[in-house]
């Protein structure tokens, strides 16, 4: 039988993730962008150890630059689990080209979003996403990978809530 070729799944960082670590270490933790990226890889391989997943190849990416990060999410990808930062909240364009891929997306934020500044309660990007998780930490990425795979990428059907 000839195995099925693993899922490409982008995690993918926007704006000033790149100085996780150093930056408000009471919001966002003390891990560094590498430190968590490596974390998540660890963390997805015990998950699908015991939780009969299929193969997932992780790709990690972040950028500063709008347009290098748009073009980022556009290589043929089967999933992509994102946070975009402050872009979440001021980028229509994100949104679009999220809407425009038509590849199931899943937004993560570290923080809960929607216990912070006003400003940070709405996200552009939430109407055009699978889902979001928001407010914890690494293991959002996780829990985001799981629940895209799980749901949207396996042949096994999963009952989803009805959408309103
Ligand atoms: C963030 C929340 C955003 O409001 C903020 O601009 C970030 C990080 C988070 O992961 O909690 O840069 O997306």
């Amino acid at each position: 039988m000839v195995a099925k070729p693993a899922l490409r799944i982008l995690i993918a960082n926007g704006v000033n993730l790149d100085l996780l670590g150093s930056r408000e270490p009471d919001v966002y933790g003390t891990q560094t962008l590498d430190e968590m990226n490596r974390d998540i890889e660890a963390r997805w391989a015990e998950v699908a150890a015991v939780s009969k997943m299929p193969a997932v190849e992780l790709h990690f990416f972040q950028s500063n630059h709008e347009g290098i990060f748009l073009e980022a999410l556009d290589a043929g990808w089967d999933g992509i689990v994102i946070n975009p930062g402050a872009w979440t909240h001021t980028s229509l364009a994100l949104a679009d080209r999220i809407k425009g891929l038509n590849v199931p997306c899943a937004e993560v934020h570290l923080s809960n979003i929607f216990g912070r500044e006003s400003i940070r309660r709405e996200s552009l990007c939430s109407s055009v996403v699978v889902g979001l998780v928001a407010g914890f930490g690494a293991q959002g990425y996780v829990a985001a990978l799981f629940s895209l795979v799980s749901t949207q990428l396996t042949s096994r059907p999963q009952p989803l809530p009805s959408r309103r």
